[in-house]
């Protein structure tokens, strides 16, 4: 597998991702994704958190009595993980673009900023086609994607965490006036005064169309949109209110 950007950049954020997001809700947040996850008829308990990253979109779930394969496309985020999990859960490298047949999960999911670093709507179909095979018939599939919100505020802007003795330092590099829907953007993260640590953060908007193509596409029925604002999620998406749009879908 060639080391992509993605790839690149995750291998050098791991020792500072859970520095850098200690403030997100996580335990909440995947309580909201599950009730959805509920009320659309989830039956089951086997997970397959795809881009898991450091553990913390399957740690919950783990407590909850589900049980959990995950994968990533970065060592560095997974060898974390691994550590967390302690035995708990099954863990492999794998790009979601060419998911391998992991087996047949109720609810699988990419969350917390994953989907948007593919790069073309053929990736967004490779991976949810991967999703399908390895959907029980009953299944539930869920993920979020960014909105233009997300890219005219995070992405044109500077975050700076200061944690652990350590300075974190996220620069946007777009300007708000030119997200427009389907573009690319970029983000530069360092760790101040840790030659190396700096790396590029590349992601694309996915318009909701084109989602909802690529979700049929693939052999998956769209069951639900919903958009994400202050942690709370509400219907109809609004992209132009929203910071997160979240998309279920089951088996057609
Ligand atoms: C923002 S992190 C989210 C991690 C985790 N789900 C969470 O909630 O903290 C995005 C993750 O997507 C992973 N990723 C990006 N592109 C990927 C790909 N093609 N295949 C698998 N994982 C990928 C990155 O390595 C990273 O761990």
């Amino acid at each position: 597998m060639s080391r992509d950007s993605a790839q690149a950049a995750y291998d050098a954020l791991a020792p500072a991702y859970d520095d850098f997001t200690h403030e997100y809700m996580f335990e909440r947040w995947t309580q909201r994704l599950l009730e959805k996850a509920e009320d659309a008829g989830l039956r089951g308990e086997a997970l397959l958190d795809v881009a898991c990253g450091t553990g913390l979109s399957f740690l919950p779930m783990l407590d909850r009595g589900f049980s959990v394969t995950a994968c990533d496309i970065s060592e560095g985020m997974l060898d974390i993980a691994r550590a967390k999990a302690n035995g708990r859960a099954k863990l492999l490298q794998a790009d979601m673009r060419e998911l391998p047949d992991l087996g047949t999960f109720d609810l699988i999911w990419a969350v917390n900023d994953s989907l948007n670093y593919l790069m073309s709507v053929e990736e967004l179909e490779a991976t949810l086609t991967g999703f399908r095979r390895n959907l029980a018939a009953a299944g539930i599939a869920l993920f979020d994607v960014n909105t233009p919100v997300t890219y005219r505020t995070l992405f044109s802007q500077e975050v700076v965490v200061e944690r652990n003795g350590r300075r974190l330092i996220w620069q946007g590099k777009s300007l708000p006036g030119e997200v427009r829907p389907g573009l690319v953007h970029e983000a530069r993260f360092e760790i101040e005064g840790e030659a190396g640590s700096e790396h590029i953060h590349r992601q694309r908007h996915f318009p909701e169309a084109e989602v909802l193509a690529a979700i049929e596409a693939s052999g998956l029925n769209c069951i639900g949109v919903f958009g994400e604002l202050d942690g709370a999620l509400s219907a109809p998406l609004d992209e132009e209110t929203h910071t997160k749009a979240v998309y279920l879908c089951r088996v057609q």
